[in-house]
């Protein structure tokens, strides 16, 4: 089992510690180690080969210097010169993966999430890796909590004998609220944790019958791979030229080959500030607070100083976070938004 390590997103809804030159998956946000650290070092119980990182040509130095810090061994930092989301970045690794004739099965795992029962992890895994072997694309289905709808919906198909998996019935990405709250209703349905299991060649066998031209990009550009100590190079050019699609709209969704194995580990994508505060220990009052704070009659708050002091006073459900040089304050409940601010410092640039 190979783990290809996804870290090229640009998780702007934790702006302003989330910035485009330093995303959410190098930030130190659920312990004193960054995401992507405790992504690798989560597997550290289990056997497995040395994993690969896919991520923005940009980020290089940030993803070489956090795995150098936490000594972690690798196959290499496969950097894209342009993001094109994550079917093409799958791609780029399973080619490189089975360059020298091996098909190993791959362990995608998202840089950015949180997984606090690692024996329940570690179960799921060794279940999905049975079923990535009879060459299913399996995926981590997690019992759903809300009409999120930034999420995955994985319809449960008929159980897989002698596993704990499921026949995937039906696959649909980031559904409207509407859908989302019949889907939660019905019961019937997981969201997708967005972490993957199958042999490299299966998925590049689906890729290539829902979505040919990523597949052909992918296989051109890889075909020139450069490899300098740590970093390994396609061409720009032709990568550039890649459609951008995500593995559930560009596979998951279409193909007749999935399976979910439940998963009960305590999984959540940390996608927002409203997200990080509920993961995190509080006090009396329900506040999370790091850094310098006073608070007075607040609840149910988080609160994050960098720089100064905060002080907060008769308010409750409120999120602000101080950086050098931007503070947010926003309400629990519409962090969701922050997307929209950080779209529009975009055009002020
Ligand atoms: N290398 C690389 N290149 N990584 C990328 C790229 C890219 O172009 N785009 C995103 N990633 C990485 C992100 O850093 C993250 O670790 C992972 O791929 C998933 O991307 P997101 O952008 O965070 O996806 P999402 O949250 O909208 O949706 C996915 O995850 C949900 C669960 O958190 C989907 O798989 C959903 O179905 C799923 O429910
Ligand atoms: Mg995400």
């Amino acid at each position: 089992m190979k783990p290809i390590i996804m870290a090229g997103g640009t998780g702007s809804r934790l702006w302003p510690k989330s910035r485009a030159a330093f995303p959410k998956q190098f930030l130190s946000l659920t312990s004193e180690h960054s995401m992507l650290q405790d992504t690798l070092t989560r597997l550290n119980g289990l056997a497995h080969d040395a994993p690969v990182f896919v991520c923005n040509e940009a980020h290089r130095f940030i993803v070489a210097e956090q795995l150098l810090q936490a000594g972690i061994h690798h196959d290499g930092i496969l950097l894209e010169p342009v993001g094109r989301n994550t079917a093409p970045a799958i791609a780029l690794a399973a080619l490189h993966a089975t360059q020298k004739g091996e098909d190993p099965i791959l362990l995608v795992l998202a840089a950015d999430h949180l997984i606090e029962n690692i024996p329940a992890f570690y179960q799921a895994i060794s279940q999905a890796e049975q079923l990535a072997r009879q060459n299913k694309l399996v995926t981590f289905g997690i019992v759903p909590t809300c009409a999120h709808t930034g999420y995955g919906y994985i319809r449960r198909g008929d159980a897989i004998q002698s596993s704990d998996g499921f026949a995937v019935a039906e696959f649909v990405e980031k559904p409207n609220l509407n859908t989302a709250e019949q889907y939660l209703a019905s019961g019937a349905y997981l969201w997708n944790s967005g972490m993957f299991m199958f042999k490299a060649s299966r998925y590049l066998q689906e890729l290539e019958q829902h979505a040919p031209e990523i597949v052909d990009i992918c296989r051109q550009a890889i075909a020139s791979e450069s490899q300098d100590l740590d970093f390994v190079r396609v061409d720009s050019d032709i990568f550039a030229a890649c459609p951008s699609d995500s593995i559930d709209y560009a596979v998951m969704e279409k193909t007749d080959a999935a399976a979910v194995v439940p998963m009960d580990a305590g999984w959540s994508d940390v996608g927002s500030w409203s997200s990080l505060w509920e993961v995190q220990k509080k006090d009396a009052k329900g506040n999370v607070v790091r850094g310098d704070a006073i608070l007075e009659n607040v609840h149910n708050s988080y609160v994050n100083a960098e720089q100064r002091l905060i002080a907060l006073v008769g308010i409750d459900n409120v999120v602000v976070v101080e950086t050098k040089d931007a503070i947010l304050v926003a309400h629990k409940d519409q962090v969701q938004d922050i997307k929209k601010v950080v779209d529009k410092l975009k055009a002020k640039k």
